[in-house]
């Protein structure tokens, strides 16, 4: 068997390297281990980069939200609570979600940089990757893959008053509390 390569690092090319810098550190938690000629890594763990931004000499074009590419990058938190929490600390620095979707595998929360690409925050649903995989094989997620929208204020309330996390990171939760939201996925396309 071969070894398995570990996903190691993104970057992005900006033209406003230090605006970039300074909100996925706020977001991550980061801080940057070089700047210079035009470069900046910032790390948020045991890797000595996890992302990082480039600024050639040129004007950048902004990013159209036609344009082919990727999508968005992604983290995992251990626990709602801890997820929860980062919305918070966000939220009180002027940082708040462009659209919080229950994905019903994940309870995700899409951020937009202020280069305009997007990037979730999120928690597994499901403890073992297996029950994962099953619940994305089943009926409820081939209706619908993208999921709901949900309230991350009212679900901080509600877990405060008591309710366990299982029960707030569900499909039946964000519909019975929130069933009015638009659409997520006219956010993530727009
Ligand atoms: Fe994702």
């Amino acid at each position: 068997m071969g070894s398995i390569p570990k996903f190691a690092h993104v970057v992005f090319q900006t033209g406003r390297l230090e605006q970039m810098r300074d909100w996925y550190c706020d977001l991550l938690e980061g801080h940057a281990v070089y700047q210079g000629h035009g470069l900046c890594f910032v790390t948020f763990d045991d890797e000595h980069h996890r992302v990082a931004f480039m600024q050639p000499p040129v004007p950048m074009d902004p990013k159209a939200p036609t344009a082919a590419g990727m999508h968005h990058t992604a983290y995992t938190f251990d626990d709602l609570d801890a997820l929860l929490e980062r919305y918070t600390s966000l939220k009180d620095k002027g940082i708040e979600p462009a659209v919080p979707i229950q994905h019903g595998v994940t309870t995700s929360l899409y951020y937009r940089d202020p280069d305009g690409n997007f990037v979730e925050l999120q928690v597994d649903n499901f403890e073992a990757a297996d029950d994962a995989t099953a619940y994305m094989e089943g009926e409820e997620y081939d209706q619908d893959p993208v999921g709901v929208s949900f309230s991350p204020d009212l679900m901080i309330a509600e877990r405060r008053s008591g309710v366990p996390a299982e029960q707030l990171q569900t499909r039946k939760w964000a519909l019975t509390t929130t069933p009015d939201l638009p659409n997520p996925l006219t956010v993530l396309t727009s």
